[in-house]
């Protein structure tokens, strides 16, 4: 072989080399998104109403302890609450059976015993301890015994409280929304530096207000520091408890007993005209501490038949006095003598707030953007038939009955309660869902959480962090060129010296 031909083998076994070496750094990076290479984690959201398993994952390498956390899926608990199963012994424990065997299957058996798993109660459960304290214990252990024997890395099962749910509630705004971090197109953290999100939450039986405000906190209860990713938020916070729609429509409902000192018959202004129903005095009304106050000394009889005669100005007056507007020992508050400051930038509405607002759009293809917009909404459907609202939005009777008294509630709370504005109330967005993920406190609980988890080393071959990555492709791309220069010339000098070079 002339020294010639060497060269030009030696040229051409550079470029596959190069070339190899590109191929195999591309082809791994698939890898990384491999289930196997994730973290996972579980939170049951254990509502007043219904319980949500949440599972959530994250890539193995970690960022400054919080991990990129995503939605992976969600199991709908059959039946009620766990408070439901109060005096029903082992009730609470078999309900979260199927929702556990889900987890069970789309979760690698390989990360089980390090997938943190946790409860957290709301409102329910707070209302249950303060009706039989041993018994919301009870329940809790219960479930805690069931937890225990999956063989996921239990954490806890606990009663949150209204602070904690409001405070995680807004969390899991603000990361969804990338407020914290941001992940960049060149594979890089950066703190967008932006201003946060305030957080509306209206569970079944409590409703939150969470913002971030530089403004004097005068009730200390209120206050909420957090720090996030080196940065610290100063938070006002204030849970409600018994102004979650649920138990708002049972003090409605008790109100206007007190009221009419209704004993077979009610009138209720609230539902649909001719729409009438039977309830249970004592399971539909007053089987709760929210409506103690109302509870007449005894009943004449057990059940009472409610007829709606939807009056709008009746409703929207009998909703207002759920409230108390006039005792303030603040130079602020919203209602019930709660200090509040000034709501201020933008924020988003969750749960029951996001259904209301969007039966209302339904029903009267009116988007919630001011208060006069959400006035003529509830005027609207507090006009119409039950057939007639039941038609627009699908849905049942057993939700439909209550949507006038909900559209005035949301309104009233809003812009009576927290003052929201003309100005200020196009800021509130309503959302269920944003990135892929449930908007609510769970999300902000397992990035809590996660932070307990250790983070991987990571294995040069399996997954090289997206820089490093990026950086190794770059040196391959140099020496391909570099290999290439080299061949050309090599092809000038042969040209030059007039040879062909056959082989
Ligand atoms: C509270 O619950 C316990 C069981 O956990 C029960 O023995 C007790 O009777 C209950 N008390 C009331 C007042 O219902
Ligand atoms: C992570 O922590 C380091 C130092 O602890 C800091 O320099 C870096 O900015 C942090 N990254 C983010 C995204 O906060
Ligand atoms: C109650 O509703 C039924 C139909 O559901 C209707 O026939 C009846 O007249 C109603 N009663 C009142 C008092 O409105």
């Amino acid at each position: 072989m002339s020294p010639h031909r060497a060269q030009i083998v030696s040229a051409i076994l550079l470029l596959i080399l190069a070339i190899i070496g590109i191929c195999l750094l591309i082809l791994p990076v698939k890898e990384v998104k491999m289930p196997a290479e994730n973290m996972y984690g579980i939170v049951l959201d254990a509502g007043s109403s219904h319980t949500s398993l949440y599972i959530y994952t994250w890539p193995a390498e970690k960022q400054n302890g919080t991990g990129i956390v995503t939605q992976h899926s969600e199991c709908n608990v059959e039946g009620g609450g766990i408070s439901s199963y109060a005096g029903k012994p082992g009730g609470a424990a078999k309900s979260l059976q199927e929702c556990m065997k889900h987890a069970l299957k789309e979760i690698p058996q390989s990360r089980h015993h390090q997938t943190p798993l946790c409860l957290g109660a709301t409102a329910g459960m707070r209302l249950l301890s303060i009706i039989n304290h041993t018994e919301s214990g009870r329940v809790l252990q219960e479930v805690q015994n069931e937890l225990q024997s999956y063989p996921f890395l239990y954490k806890e099962a606990r009663i949150l409280t209204g602070q904690a749910e409001g405070a995680y509630g807004w969390v899991t705004v603000n990361y969804l929304l990338e407020n914290f971090v941001k992940y960049g197109f060149v594979g890089r953290w950066l703190n967008p530096g932006r201003s946060t999100t305030g957080a509306l939450d209206l569970g079944g039986a409590s409703t939150q207000i969470t913002f971030q405000t530089s403004q004097k906190l005068e009730n200390q209860d209120n206050l909420m520091k957090l720090t996030l990713y080196g940065k610290t938020y100063t938070l006002y916070t204030q849970s409600f408890l018994c102004y979650g729609q649920d138990q708002f429509l049972r003090k409605l409902l008790a109100h206007l007993i007190q009221r009419q000192h209704a004993t077979g018959h009610l009138i209720n202004p609230c539902y649909p005209r001719m729409f009438n129903i039977s309830m249970n005095l004592e399971k539909d009304i007053f089987d709760s501490p929210c409506t103690k106050e109302y509870r007449p000394a005894q009943y004449s009889q057990m059940t009472i038949k409610v007829v709606g005669n939807g009056d709008y100005n009746q409703c929207v007056k009998t909703v207002s006095e759920i409230f108390n507007f006039s005792h303030c020992s603040y130079s602020m508050c919203s209602f019930d003598g709660v200090f509040q400051p000034k709501v201020t930038g933008s924020f988003m509405a969750f749960s029951a707030f996001y259904f209301t607002q969007k039966y209302i759009k339904e029903i009267t293809n009116i988007t919630l953007t001011s208060p006069s917009r959400a006035v003529e909404a509830a005027k609207l459907i507090c006009n119409m038939t039950i057939r007639e609202i039941m038609d627009k939005t699908n849905q049942s009777e057993k939700y439909m009955k209550n949507i006038c008294a909900m559209s005035n509630f949301v309104q009233i709370l809003l812009t009576n309660a927290y003052h929201f504005d003309e100005a200020s109330f196009p800021s509130i967005s309503f959302q269920k869902k944003a990135g892929g993920a449930s908007v609510g406190w769970a999300l902000g609980y397992m990035l809590n959480v996660s932070n307990e988890v250790p983070a991987e080393s990571l294995s040069v071959m399996k997954a090289l962090p997206p820089k490093c990555w990026s950086g190794i492709i770059f040196l391959f791309v140099v020496f391909l060129l570099f290999v290439l220069v080299y061949g050309m010339m090599i092809c000038s000098n042969a040209n030059i010296r007039g040879e062909d070079f056959r082989f």
